[in-house]
């Protein structure tokens, strides 16, 4: 592999640092000082760091491509992917914390899964089939492309965690599924497989703990960066429970 070009530029991260595991670990910044490398993202960066200066420092990266959003944490007051974010585009100096919410791991690490998992499993986040439509011709049967691509595009959803992070509703309510639940009933509402109707995704989110409960904040829309068009899948859930006087 060709070394990295050095650009001669430093720049600084300003990290939070924690490690819950230590009873005698206080939160903390700490601050290091690095040569920007032509194209360095923050995945490089912290990586170097851990590399050369400071191998106690946790963070989370499996596929430094935006795909796993494993790498969630909040880069100068906002929530977003360290390995989609380019240091030239947010330093020289750069602030790194790990997601709120969640439960710290250590340092930039967070577990989103946990939180993930029990929102999937409230709203059963996967395909309801009849019994005898369980085969596999039925589950391989051509799609209309058009539904195929609307699928796709809320199906984009990588579970990162940062629109739960940028949410005000969800650090006060605890049963909030947040824009990404949201997200994954509208998801599989689409599916023409799906054997459940409107009115049992209603019942599923048409409340406090779904989309009556947002704020219309906005974070979530603001900070996804998988650019998921999570505003209007909360209004138009909104407005077709009104439309249906379902509220
Ligand atoms: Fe991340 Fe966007 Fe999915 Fe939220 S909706 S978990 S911000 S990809
Ligand atoms: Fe939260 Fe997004 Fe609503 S930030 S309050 S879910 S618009
Ligand atoms: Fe997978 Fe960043 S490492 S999304």
């Amino acid at each position: 592999m060709s070394e990295p070009v050095a650009t001669g530029r430093k720049i600084r991260l300003h990290i939070l640092r924690c490690n819950p595991a230590d009873p005698a670990s206080v939160p903390h910044k700490q601050t290091f000082e690095l040569e920007q490398s032509e194209g360095m993202t923050l995945f490089i960066a912290l990586n170097e760091i851990r590399e050369k200066q400071d191998p106690s420092l946790q963070f989370d990266f499996v596929c430094r491509a935006g795909i796993c959003g494993s790498c969630g944490m909040v880069i100068n007051g906002r929530p977003g992917l360290a390995c989609r974010t380019l240091t030239k585009e947010v330093g020289p100096e750069i602030t790194l914390a790990p997601l709120p919410f969640f439960e710290l791991i250590g340092d930039l690490s967070v577990d989103t899964g946990t939180w993930m998992r029990g929102m999937s499993e409230r709203l059963e986040t996967w395909v309801h089939m009849k019994k005898d439509d369980v085969d596999f011709k039925r589950i391989e049967e051509p799609m209309d492309p058009d539904l195929a691509e609307k699928i796709y595009e809320l199906d984009r959803c990588i579970e990162c965690g940062c629109c739960v992070a940028a949410c005000g509703t969800a650090r006060m309510r605890e049963d909030f599924v947040g824009a990404v639940g949201i997200n994954k009933v509208a998801r599989f509402r689409l599916d023409p497989r799906e054997t459940r109707t409107d009115a049992d995704y209603y019942e599923l989110i048409g409340n406090d703990s779904g989309v009556f409960g947002c704020m219309s904040l906005l974070g979530c829309h603001d900070v996804c960066p998988k650019d998921l068009p999570l505003q209007e899948q909360i209004a138009f859930v909104r407005r077709k429970m009104v439309a249906e006087g379902m509220k």
